[in-house]
């Protein structure tokens, strides 16, 4: 019996760990040739997305083992409760009903329906600002929004704007501030105008440093610029599920716009957090994107496991996480459009299974949730690729790649499209030592300098990726994309036994900080405080006396 941690967690774990034995004497290039049905057996399409998982290390024996794994935890039944608004966040006693905040045509459920009645409102809020009848204090209409939020109150949202610009309506220019570094909100105010400039406080909490303090040097820009206290309504509209702090804080009631405890931050961008998306790029797509995830829902809820595009996502980095102690994953989207997924991502995943503790509370010594990180197109293959095909690391990726591009320059996107295949293959297949001394015998090479150089030249191969292809990248197929992550997400939650949706983590830094900035700016430093910290804050007292 295997002294894993979780072995006793999974019936199939003593098959799995067979698998894993069997895997370390065949590579993924022997697969490929034992099996001519490989690719096809090792793929699913779903919600406009194919998921091509045939380079990854399993064989049938590997994949039932692990479908099997999910059934030992009753993955079908802990799916139902997330849908069906189950307390799944038990240390916070609420249910994770991002799923309700999809497009439905006709909402049902309570949630729903709140959802469908804020957004008939986001909705007028967005027609209002593009047919100009939204004016700021001296009557000009709306040219710039600025969101204002951090975390899933920002990364969502600017995530999405970025990736749907072929689909902006042009109406107004959306810009994101996210950090209490002052020189992000700075830059911004050089650059817009007061009178123009419509404010989007997103905090679901309405409690966050970073959200509050950035609000307020908005408010400051927007009255120096002119505009009196009674008008200030007209630039500063609010998400948040504290709609009474908002309030408290400045923001007229009818510009505010709730959300619900049922909504995790980072799982948000589909309600009124939303709401630059939907002015980026009308109501109809954002409507399109919830669309696009309700059917990954839709089929999240339905498919049988073994054919369930999330939940094998999460099976393999499970998989990958505690057989072969893979620490981190790589997401390369293979478009430039959707250059800020990874960073999405990282929050999503990080935050979400980034814990040492069970749902029930036991301490965890098994790998949790992975080092999330990537970059887009061809940049990383100018970079950190070098680790990908010679490194140490086992690092499995996900490659995204669309079919058709939205710009003319069909030759590039070909150009572009072959790199994201080529990377995938070249990973797998590498290069023997007696093919780089082939290549260079055929460069005229002489057999000294061979000798010296040929070792450098292997790539082991043998290097697991799967890959996602949408036709093209659209409001429908990113909003399937999105969700599809999510539920993997999810999925691997339950497999770990532990609560994905809460976020205890990022406390202490919080309340430290504001004793590190009491200190500052009281110079009083407690004497308990260790040298390293009691320094840093010296330094930056005398420095700033010096000012
Ligand atoms: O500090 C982490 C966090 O609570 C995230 O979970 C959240 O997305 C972010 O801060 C912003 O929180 P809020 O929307 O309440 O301002």
């Amino acid at each position: 019996m295997s002294d894993h941690p979780l072995a006793k967690r999974f019936e199939s774990w003593g098959q799995l760990e067979e698998c894993r034995e069997q895997m370390s004497r065949i590579t993924l290039r022997e697969l490929f040739e034992q099996d001519s049905n490989r690719a096809s057996r090792f793929q699913l399409t779903a919600a406009g997305l194919k998921f091509d998982y045939s380079k990854n290390f399993i064989n049938q024996q590997t994949f039932n083992g692990l479908i099997a794994a999910a059934h030992s935890v009753d993955l079908k039944g802990a799916i139902s409760k997330l849908l069906r608004g189950d307390p799944v966040n038990n240390t916070e006693n609420r249910p994770a009903l991002h799923s309700a905040l999809r497009f439905h045509n006709e909402p049902e459920t309570d949630e729903q329906k709140q959802v469908a009645e804020t957004l008939e409102r986001i909705a007028k809020l967005v027609t209002s600002v593009h047919d100009k009848s939204w004016t700021g204090f001296k009557g000009d209409s709306i040219t710039d929004v600025v969101n204002i939020g951090i975390g899933g109150s920002d990364l969502g949202p600017r995530m999405i704007v970025k990736a749907l610009t072929p689909y902006h309506t042009g109406d107004v220019n959306v810009h994101f501030v996210a950090n209490v570094d002052g020189a992000e909100i700075y830059d911004l105010m050089q650059a817009l105008d007061p009178a123009s400039t419509l404010f989007i406080v997103a905090s679901k909490s309405f409690s966050t440093l970073e959200t509050l303090e950035n609000a307020l040097s908005a408010r400051r820009w927007v009255l120096e610029g002119g505009c009196p206290e009674s008008q200030l309504a007209k630039h500063f509209v609010a998400i948040s599920s504290k709609v009474d702090k908002a309030v408290e804080f400045g923001i007229a009631a009818e510009n505010v716009f709730p959300m619900w405890d049922w909504v995790g931050g980072r799982y948000s961008l589909w309600s009124a957090i939303g709401l630059s998306i939907a002015l980026a790029i009308g109501v109809d797509n954002f409507n399109a994107l919830r669309s696009g995830a309700a059917t990954m829902d839709a089929h999240f809820r339905d498919a049988p496991l073994e054919k369930n595009m999330p939940v094998i996502m999460g099976l393999l980095m499970f998989w990958y996480s505690q057989f072969y102690r893979s620490q981190t994953q790589a997401i390369l989207p293979y478009a430039f459009h959707l250059q800020l997924l990874p960073a999405y991502l990282q929050q999503l995943e990080m935050e979400s299974n980034g814990k040492s503790i069970t749902k029930d509370g036991e301490r965890i010594t098994y790998p949790t949730g992975s080092i999330v990180w990537g970059t887009e197109g061809t940049n990383g293959q100018h970079s950190f690729h070098q680790l990908l095909h010679q490194g140490t690391h086992l690092i499995p990726i996900d490659f995204i790649a669309t079919l058709k591009a939205h710009h003319p320059i069909q030759h590039q996107h070909r150009f572009l499209y072959a790199n994201c295949v080529a990377q995938s293959q070249a990973l797998m297949t590498g290069r023997s030592l007696e093919a780089s001394i082939a290549e260079l015998r055929s460069q005229g090479v002489d057999e000294d300098e061979i000798a010296r150089l040929a070792a450098h030249k292997v790539h082991p191969g043998n290097r697991p990726s799967s890959v996602i292809l949408m036709e093209q990248l659209t409001p429908k197929t990113l909003g399937a994309l999105i969700a599809a992550y999510e539920h993997k997400v999810y999925t691997l939650g339950v497999l770990l036994d532990i609560n994905s949706f809460d976020q205890w983590g990022v406390e202490l830094g919080k309340q430290l900080g504001t004793h590190v900035n009491n200190a500052i700016e009281t110079t009083d430093i407690p004497g308990d405080w260790d040298s390293s910290t009691r320094q840093l804050v010296e330094d930056f007292c005398h420095s700033n006396d010096e000012l």
